[in-house]
């Protein structure tokens, strides 16, 4: 009878669920097997795959497998959770995660082109479709979002975040986390925790070397904002900060994000990085790796193995506590639980096709594109394009489908991306809209044929293999020979509109200082060629801005707006003061800037006396549009040096021809504060600068004193 009972309560999903019961049960290996995510399973190919997928299946029914990565289909994932959920001993879940970045099948704009609408509400929609149909293909876990600050325009990850500023970061790593999440049974990730984007020469994976100060003023904020939004997951990062890699790092994995923060989910390594530990010189050898890492605080290590190999000799050497892993698997376990995946362990196979063709996802890919368009020049107003007849398309990336979905593009398929070409034909089928490719992103620039045509659309930028991981850049120009073609048809006298495509800030020198028009489209994904002809041709008014600052050249990176002013500003006097000799200090484009097809004003600011600053926003031209307005401040004087300005606030508002309309930003100490001398946090008394505009350049408004 009891046995029975036993039996039964093993099986029954509420004892499953009984994380502490569950443990108790559980044989180190198995435990350990918890601890190990494996990437790429059932991928083999060739004579041996049989055999090799039925050894990883005998894995999983041995419980030696927590989580797998890169797997995906609704058919394949049920096939291995079955080896799990009915075969093996204790019938713990596989947690299955992939990169879901900017989209699944359905792809939106890269994340720091989505970071550019200044709009969280549709971050987090874009977050919750790219959970849903990857959810239906079997994946409960994303790898998103990435909420590295990045103020180096060489690094080619900066294309995966929000871009340089912590606020503006928080915000839209709150809405990812949200969208990811909603509903509760679809796991975020928050990384790369922590400064992966300090890399020092903007060299991906390379040293970083930053104060406490920064990682807390700069690097944490968006972390803390994804904590406080209920992430489930952290992923460590690669680099180390001062002499420890973050997978070793217990200052970051457990004093900050365990016993500051309060974090109850679970961390897991990045790719191999516990075996990199070897690599830094941290470690020895496997087994030194898997123990630096799991005492830090990890909980989860990602493709190498050594925590799953060497935890029984390491606990028998009593150099790891039996507690140190059981306190691992409990985190696993309960993200798991919280997951639902001992309710519903399987993905349902019937919807999978129709969920990642939802016309309402691409409907939602071609808002969300249009929105994240940035208007750097109209001075000719060529935009919108009037009425044109004889459209020509030319440049690497006027016909392009495979580039414009940008990197990391999860599940999205090359062949379902509308090239801009085709956006054009769709736009105006009474033109005619032919191309001419002239360049590619090397080798020489042909002579175009530009008789007949009455505007000429330019696509140039970088292919999707020249941002995103290991693709950091010296040299950070158009790519090739792009600036002849460009030069080309500037020369001819035709109008023309240089459309840009790329993830990451380019320093566009000559372009920049000579075309009239251009037009930044970053990555735009699946519905690129729709969403850039929307803008293009004003039924759809940009209202973008940008959330990384461009610079005149490379020699400027890194370059941001919220800088300190130093002891020898640029503005003190000619000479031995804080510049270069060969070029201004102040960027191409600055953070926050974009234009509009119509005017605004933003005038009428005040605070009131809880420091609530009010503005109101006029559309002052003849078309309806977006305008983001924007509140910096600045703390004059304060115990610790503080930047020149910092964004504390921010409003994308769409108002027709003539209409007003007053936004309100709260500043409480979360927004007036710093971190003091202690790194306690702090609001100082002493003066306040508003600044409050459409731009990092705002005008000063007023100020004001806190006692
Ligand atoms: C390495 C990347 O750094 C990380 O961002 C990604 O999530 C993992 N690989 C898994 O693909």
């Amino acid at each position: 009878m009891k046995k029975t009972l036993l039996a039964l309560l093993l099986t029954a999903p509420a004892f499953a669920q009984d994380i502490e019961g569950l443990l108790k049960q559980m044989t180190l290996d198995e435990k350990l097997g918890q601890i190990q995510q494996f990437s790429d399973f059932g991928f083999s190919t060739g004579p041996s795959a049989a055999a090799d997928n039925e050894k990883q299946k005998e894995r999983i029914r041995k419980g030696g497998v927590g989580s797998i990565l890169n797997c995906v289909g609704a058919k394949w994932t049920n096939e291995l959770q079955r080896e799990a959920v009915e075969k093996s001993r204790l019938k713990v879940p596989i947690l299955f995660g992939f990169d879901v970045i900017h989209g699944h099948r359905t792809t939106f704009p890269t994340p720091l082109g989505e970071a550019a609408s200044f709009d969280p509400k549709g971050c987090e929609e874009t977050a919750a479709i790219a959970a849903k149909e990857s959810r239906a293909q079997g994946v409960r876990w994303t790898f998103a979002p990435m909420v590295d600050i990045a103020r180096d325009a060489r690094w080619g990850r900066i294309v995966e975040g929000a871009g340089e500023d912590a606020y503006l970061g928080s915000k839209l790593a709150t809405a990812r986390v949200q969208g990811f999440q909603r509903g509760g049974k679809y796991a975020a990730c928050a990384k790369h925790w922590v400064a992966y984007g300090a890399a020092e020469g903007g060299r991906d994976y390379n040293t970083v070397d930053v104060s406490e100060r920064a990682l807390r003023e700069v690097y944490f904020p968006p972390f803390k904002a994804c904590v406080d939004a209920g992430v489930m997951t952290f992923m460590t990062s690669f680099n180390e900060t001062a002499g420890i890699p973050s997978t070793a790092n217990r200052f970051i994995l457990t004093d900050v994000l365990r016993k500051e923060w309060g974090f109850r989910g679970f961390v897991v390594s990045d790719y191999e990085s516990v075996d990199e530990l070897r690599n830094h010189g941290l470690s020895a050898d496997g087994a030194e790796a898997g123990l630096d890492s799991i005492n830090a605080g990890l909980d989860m290590e990602m493709v190498s193995q050594h925590i799953a190999q060497n935890g029984a000799a390491l606990i028998r050497s009593g150099k790891l506590q039996q507690s140190t892993v059981d306190e691992a698997v409990r985190r696993i376990l309960r993200v798991k639980k919280q997951l639902g995946l001992w309710e519903n362990p399987y993905t349902d196979e019937a919807p999978e096709q129709s969920v990642l063709k939802d016309p309402a996802h691409r409907a939602l890919a071609r808002t969300s594109a249009a929105r994240s368009l940035v208007l750097l020049k109209n001075d000719k107003n060529v935009l919108p394009l009037q009425s044109p007849k004889n459209i020509l398309v030319v440049g690497p990336l006027g016909d392009n489908q495979a580039d414009l979905l940008g990197p990391w593009h999860g599940d999205g398929r090359k062949e379902e991306v509308i090239t801009l070409l085709q956006g054009l034909k769709n736009r105006y089928p009474n033109a005619t809209v032919t191309f001419q490719k002239g360049c590619d992103f090397k080798g020489p620039v042909e002579t175009l044929n530009l008789a007949g045509a009455d505007v000429v659309i330019v696509a140039v930028g970088e292919a999707e293999a020249m941002s995103g991981e290991a693709r950091s850049r010296s040299m950070i120009g158009l790519p090739g020979e792009q600036e002849a073609l460009v030069k080309q048809v500037h020369n001819s006298g035709k109008p023309y509109v240089v459309t840009l495509f790329n993830g990451r800030p380019l320093a566009l020198g000559w372009v920049a200082e000579n075309c009239p028009t251009l037009l930044e489209c970053w990555f735009p994904g699946s519905e690129a060629g729709n969403a850039v002809a929307d803008v293009l041709s004003g039924d759809v008014n940009p209202g973008a801005k940008l959330p990384v600052s461009f610079p005149r050249n490379v020699g400027q990176c890194p370059i941001y707006y919220n800088h300190k002013n130093t002891g020898r500003p640029a503005n003190l006097r000619p000479e031995y003061v804080s510049t270069y000799v060969d070029v201004d200090n102040s960027p191409q484009y600055r953070f926050g800037y974009g234009l509009s097809y119509t005017t605004f004003k933003i005038d009428g600011v005040v605070v009131a006396a809880d420091h609530t600053v009010t503005a109101t926003v006029t559309n002052t031209g003849t078309r309806e549009g977006d305008e983001v307005v924007q509140l910096y401040i600045r703390d004059k004087v304060a115990s610790v040096t503080r930047p020149v300005r910092e964004l504390r606030g921010f409003q994308r508002v769409a108002l027709k021809p003539g209409a007003s309309q007053t936004v309100k930003f709260p500043l409480g100490d979360r927004e007036l504060g710093f971190y003091d001398r202690a790194m306690r946090w702090t609001v100082e008394p002493g003066e306040f600068e508003v600044y409050v505009g459409n731009s990092s350049e705002a005008p000063k408004a007023t100020s004001f004193f806190i006692q």
